[in-house]
């Protein structure tokens, strides 16, 4: 495996089909699942490790979000990807850098309502970066749905030629959404984590048998989240390609929840299943 430091590092025959993942690191098996799946389709795998600053809010844990290139570089390496870009953040952006790419739409509600400015952030790291390694095709996590429905509409608005390909969502035993953030879940919380999955579910199978509970059974679910410690952000049935809440459900539905655990924010998104 290679490792670059700056886009001019990055060399290979421009004839072969390139897929990218784009991550912050501290790998865990859903990113090694997306890098399986470009190794699977592709000649030459590129990921990109980049804490991006951009899509930090200045309370939320950039600093302290964990860092470990050595480990990450191996278990890279042990699924069989080419090239690691691993650039420093004055590389990405010096100075003198000031066009930001806004996605309106599918990113004004949910993460994009709470975290002011996230998806700018997102949208034009990954724009750089599209254009950096010059990819055939991207893989990005279904687990952060709301993050492909923005990759999708920047790729569409802006004619990048580029195929995206969305992984379903690796998850624990017992449900939980693996995140880098889990980490920071005391044994207590662990072990009241899988709740949310456990309701998606739930809620998934109900409302894909019965439209019309769904309105009902979400406030269930929400009542029997508080009342378990935890607190709501949101909790809803939307169109995965908009984003934009739904009352009936079709192939395209998803049912997407938010919530803090003591200082530990999860979010996890199911497909309902008719
Ligand atoms: P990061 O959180 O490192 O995630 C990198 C990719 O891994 C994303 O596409 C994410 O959806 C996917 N992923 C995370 N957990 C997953 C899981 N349990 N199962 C399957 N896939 C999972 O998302 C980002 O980085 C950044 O926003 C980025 C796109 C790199 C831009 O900075």
């Amino acid at each position: 495996m290679k490792i670059a430091r700056s886009p001019n590092d990055l060399i290979w025959d421009r004839s072969r089909r390139v897929g990218f993942v784009p991550t912050m690191g501290a790998f865990h098996e859903g990113h090694l699942q997306l890098m399986r799946e470009a190794r699977k389709e592709c000649d030459v795998v590129v990921v990109s490790l980049f804490v991006n600053p951009t899509q930090f809010g200045p309370n939320e844990d950039f600093s302290r979000y964990p860092r470990d290139e050595d480990r990450d570089f191996q278990m890279a390496e042990s699924v069989g990807v080419d090239w690691m870009f691993a650039p420093p953040v004055d590389v990405m952006y010096p100075r003198e850098s000031s066009t930001r790419v806004v996605v309106g739409g599918v990113s004004d509600l949910w993460e994009g309502e709470r975290r002011p400015g996230h998806f700018e952030g997102v949208g034009t790291v990954v724009a750089k970066l599209f254009h950096i390694v010059q990819p055939q095709v991207a893989y990005f996590g279904l687990k952060d749905l709301q993050q492909c429905a923005v990759i999708r509409q920047m790729v569409r608005d802006l004619n990048m030629p580029i195929e995206l390909r969305f992984v379903e969502t690796v998850r624990e035993q017992d449900g939980l959404a693996l995140s880098s953030r889990n980490r920071y879940l005391t044994a207590e919380e662990r072990a009241e984590a899988p709740r949310l999955h456990r309701l998606l579910s739930k809620l998934a199978e109900a409302v894909g048998q019965e439209p019309g509970v769904g309105r009902s059974m979400i406030a269930d679910a929400r009542a029997e989240l508080e009342h378990n410690g935890w607190k709501v952000d949101y909790l809803a049935m939307v169109d995965s390609l908009s984003m934009k809440p739904v009352q009936e459900p079709d192939p395209d539905t998803r049912i997407i929840a938010a919530a803090t655990l003591g200082n530990t924010r999860l979010i996890d998104n199911v497909a309902v299943r008719g």
